[in-house]
């Protein structure tokens, strides 16, 4: 067995391989003057090959790398296992206006296409996207981990809340972790313009608790900050943030350290500072498993 690091996730290949005990391969990438890119790999892999290429921003940019070496890898392996720690896209499942391209199932076909045997991912966003997926998926949860993580925060009396009302049951199982309580915001965005509409839920006074806010991920942070006034109204303890995939676009960082939040905790699905709750063990077991 051997493990293909793709360019946005050669520090996470890594610590895969190494926990599978497998030969580990980099895949090297130039760009072009005019963006555009070339991957190499220096040798034909052999036998089962994972590739592990996460497809964040530049999500397109990403994705290309990620089919080029699934197709490279292809010709000389017996099978492929893609691990796709942040697989993008998955938010555009339906047609949410006329005319509008589903394009979670454009990038289904072309994992297919390409000739991935499997696919590995985590906290996918959309039961519905992953449907069109026609080659074993397997989606694995972060919540444990980000649970068992905060946990040692020795938090006040916490109050587990997810920013979306489809999270949920996430926010139960990961309040249970902590033996503590869970609510859920009922969060809805316009479809033309991308305006985000809170709905509050029934909240007693949260004085003397400290908050712990969860998401699947966060983007330009909008969600967590109108969730962070909406808690603060309520004169909650400290705010923590809590989410599997940390895209953190532009300067959301700022803007959500600014509403007045403690501290952002993400998974390495996505490299950066916040990602401090690593997964390679989850994604490892799962490729042996497959
Ligand atoms: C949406 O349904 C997702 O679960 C996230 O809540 C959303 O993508 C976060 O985006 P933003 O950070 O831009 O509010």
């Amino acid at each position: 067995m051997e493990v293909i690091g793709g360019p946005a996730s050669y520090s996470l290949a890594t610590k895969i391989a190494k926990k599978l005990n497998a030969k580990y391969v980099k895949a090297n990438i130039h760009i072009f003057a005019d963006g555009e890119s070339k991957i190499t790999i220096s040798h034909k892999p052999r036998g089962k090959v994972i590739v592990v290429n996460s497809t964040y921003p530049p999500t397109d940019s990403n994705l290309i790398h990620t089919f080029s070496i699934i197709d490279k890898a292809k010709k000389s392996a017996s099978s492929i296992v893609a691990i796709i720690p942040y697989l993008g896209y998955l938010r555009q499942d339906i047609a949410f206006l006329p005319g509008e391209v589903v394009t979670s199932k454009v990038i289904a076909e072309s994992f297919s296409a390409v000739g991935t045997s499997q696919i590995i991912t985590i906290d996918a966003h959309s039961e519905i996207a992953l449907s069109y997926f026609k080659i074993p998926i397997k989606n694995v949860s972060a919540i444990n981990k980000l649970a068992q993580y905060c946990k040692k925060l020795n938090l006040e009396n916490p109050l587990v809340v997810a920013a979306d009302f489809f999270w949920s049951a996430n926010a139960k199982k990961f309040a249970d972790i902590l033996s503590t309580d869970s609510i859920a915001i009922n969060k809805q965005r316009d479809p033309n313009t991308g305006k985000l509409h809170i709905i509050s839920p029934k909240m007693t006074d949260l004085k003397g608790r400290d908050v712990i806010i969860l998401d699947d991920m966060i983007s330009t942070g909008m969600s967590i900050i109108n969730a962070t006034h909406l808690l603060k109204r309520q004169n909650c303890g400290k705010i923590y943030v809590c989410c599997s995939h940390g895209l953190l676009v532009n300067d959301a960082k700022r803007r959500i350290k600014n509403a007045g939040v403690e501290k952002i905790i993400c998974t390495n699905t996505i490299p950066s500072t916040n990602s401090i709750v690593d997964v390679s063990d989850l994604l490892a077991s799962a490729a042996l498993s497959f």
